[in-house]
């Protein structure tokens, strides 16, 4: 969802792109990693490839591991040994959710799930580039995958109705170009400066919950279904999530002068692209 987004984004901008599907590299498989960097020998690397399904990774949770841990270090060790910028693509499931103000880029880590621990592990890893950007996101929605926008329009095309929505979880929606357009803006402040580089928060404005989320869908999507307020504990679901995941964009805003684009806005676009 977030590669195809930003290798458009890039080749939009004339830009010099390689960019892989998993068939092309499996970015653990340390000898691939070594020869395809060599390479192409890139100024700089992104890495949007990472194991997604949060229930599954409970059950499989070393797969996880190899994918969105291990793997970001052969892409470290890599981005090394021909001077690049690693950005890594990481999480607000690093967080418990404890908090009830806006996590910071500094606040302190406890994921809750081992999703969250493998975007963990990859942070750390990622962190051992010489040089590299650590963009953490949240509740992606994008044209090029499965995402929440699409399974609450499929219910509401199953004609199911009532539709009873978590409301007691709160983060904040991204669209997968907007966050394209923040990674290559971050991505280019911190290819030119150290100052810019290490972890940074993007996610569009502003905070909602899921309920709030599917609410819109419905009410952009032009459908009368009701969506209903329904607690966490009545949806029981293998990994657990943070209560709250809203991430502070503050040094977003500082690095790039930047506000954070309206999810709505990229919701409606969504809806017009995605028919
Ligand atoms: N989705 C969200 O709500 C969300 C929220 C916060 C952060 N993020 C982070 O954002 C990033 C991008 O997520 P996304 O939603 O774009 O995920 P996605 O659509 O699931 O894309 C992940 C890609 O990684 C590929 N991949 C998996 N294992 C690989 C391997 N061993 N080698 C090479 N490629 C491999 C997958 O290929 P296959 O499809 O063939 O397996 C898939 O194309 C991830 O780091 C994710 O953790 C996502």
């Amino acid at each position: 969802m977030v590669g195809t987004d930003l290798r458009d984004a890039l080749t939009a901008r004339d830009e010099h792109v390689v960019a892989l599907t998993r068939r092309d590299l499996d970015v653990t498989d340390s000898r691939s990693v070594d020869l395809c960097v060599r390479e192409h020998a890139p100024s700089v690397i992104i890495n949007c490839a990472a194991y997604t399904k949060v229930d599954q990774a409970e059950a499989e949770e070393s797969a996880a591991n190899a994918i969105n841990g291990s793997a970001v270090e052969l892409l470290a060790n890599a981005a090394n040994a021909v001077g690049a910028l690693l950005v890594h693509v990481s999480s607000d499931f690093v967080f418990d959710g404890a908090k009830t103000s806006p996590y910071e880029a500094d606040d302190p880590t406890g994921p809750l799930s081992a999703y969250g621990r493998s975007k963990l592990l990859g942070e750390i890893a990622a962190a051992h580039a010489e040089r590299h950007l650590i963009v953490r996101t949240s509740w992606l929605f994008g044209v090029h995958g499965p995402n929440f926008v699409e399974a609450i329009r499929n219910q509401i095309r199953k004609g199911t109705n009532p539709l009873r929505v978590v409301s007691d979880q709160r983060g904040r929606p991204t669209y997968t170009p907007h966050l394209a357009a923040a990674i290559i803006r971050l991505a280019e402040l911190a290819d030119d400066s150290p100052g810019a580089q290490g972890i940074v928060h993007y996610a569009d404005a502003a905070e909602c919950s899921w309920f709030d989320f599917a609410t819109a869908v419905a009410e952009e999507s032009g459908a009368a279904t009701e969506i209903r307020p329904v607690s966490t504990d009545e949806f029981p679901r293998p990994a657990r999530r943070p209560a709250y995941s809203g991430l502070s964009t503050a040094r977003y805003e500082e690095l790039t002068g930047v506000a954070p684009a309206s999810w709505r806005e990229g919701l409606r676009e969504y809806l017009t692209v995605r028919s």
